[in-house]
C-alpha cells in the first residue's frame, strides 16, 4: 500500500493562484512512484489542474458529488462528469459537507455508492465534532458513518473499494492535529471494525490539521495509511515537504 498524499484546496484559488502552486510544486524533484498523490481542486478548476500536471502520475479529483446520475439538479456535479474530467477520485462526507451543508449519514452513503457505481475511488471523511469527543460519543460517530455505508446492499464489497479519511471535526482547520498516537489508536479502532466486517485492504488515512511539522510522526505510525492536507496544501514548500516526509 503506497502512502496516500491528498491535497484538499477547498474552495480556495483562482486560475492564476492555481497556475503558481502546480508550477511551484512540480519544480521540485520527487519520486512519484514512490507516493499516490491526489488533487482536489474546486470542481471549476479540475480539468485546468488536471492538464497543468501533465504527465506526472498524480491524480485529481473531485470535492464532491451528487447521489443522482443526471437530470434537474441545478448545480449538483454527476459522477461521470467528474470522470470524464479525467478524476480518479472523489471526497465524500467531508466534515464541511456533513455540518456545514447538512449532509446526513443516508446521503453520504448514496453519494459511496454512486461513486463505485462510476468507478471513482471514494474517500469516506469520518471523525467527531469536540462536543461528541467531551461527551466520549467518538467510537459511537464512528461506528455510525461507517456502518451508513456497510448498510447498503452489497456494503462490505462497497466499502472495501473505497478509502477512508479519519478527520476528527476540532482537528480540521484549526491548527490543533489530533496526536500521532491517538490517531494510531483510533486507525487500530477503525481497522478492527473493517475487518470484523468483512472489509479488507482500505487505506485509512489521516486528516486535520497536517503540516510539516507533524506529518512525519503521524506517517511513521503503521496505522497511519496517508493523510489528508487541508490549509497546508496551499502552500508549495509547505505540501512539499510533507509529501518529502517518506523517502
Ligand atoms: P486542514 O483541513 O488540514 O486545513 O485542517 C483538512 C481537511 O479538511 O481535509
Amino acid at each position: 500500500m503506497k502512502p496516500i498524499f491528498a491535497a484538499n484546496w477547498k474552495m480556495n484559488g483562482s486560475l492564476e493562484s492555481i497556475n503558481q502552486l502546480i508550477s511551484s510544486l512540480l519544480s521540485q524533484s520527487l519520486n512519484s512512484i514512490a507516493r499516490e498523490v491526489i488533487i482536489f481542486p474546486p470542481s471549476p478548476y479540475l480539468l485546468h489542474t488536471k492538464k497543468l500536471l501533465g504527465n506526472i502520475n498524480w491524480y485529481v479529483g473531485g470535492q464532491n458529488l451528487s447521489n443522482f446520475d443526471q437530470g434537474a439538479y441545478t448545480g449538483e456535479v454527476a459522477a461521470s462528469m467528474l470522470r470524464d474530467l479525467g478524476c480518479g477520485y472523489v471526497l465524500v462526507g467531508h466534515s464541511e459537507r456533513r455540518h456545514v451543508i447538512g449532509e446526513s449519514c443516508e446521503l453520504v452513503a448514496q453519494k459511496f455508492h454512486k461513486a463505485i457505481q462510476h468507478k471513482l475511488i471514494p474517500i469516506l471523511c469520518i471523525g467527531e465534532t469536540l462536543d461528541e469527543r467531551n461527551a466520549k460519543e467518538t467510537y459511537n460517530v464512528i461506528d455510525k458513518q461507517l456502518r451508513s455505508v456497510l448498510d447498503l446492499p452489497t456494503g462490505a464489497e462497497i466499502l472495501s473499494k473505497g478509502i477512508v479519511a479519519y478527520e476528527p471535526v476540532w482537528a480540521i482547520g484549526t491548527g490543533i492535529a489530533a496526536k500521532p498516537n491517538d490517531v494510531a489508536n483510533l486507525h487500530g479502532y477503525i481497522r478492527t471494525w473493517l475487518l470484523e466486517n468483512k472489509v479488507e485492504d482500505v487505506p485509512i488515512i489521516y486528516g486535520g490539521s497536517v503540516t510539516p511539522d507533524n506529518a512525519h510522526e503521524l506517517l511513521l505510525k503503521p496505522e497511519i495509511n496517508g493523510v489528508l492536507v487541508g490549509g497546508a496544501s496551499l502552500d508549495a514548500n509547505k505540501f512539499m515537504e510533507i509529501l518529502k516526509c517518506i523517502n
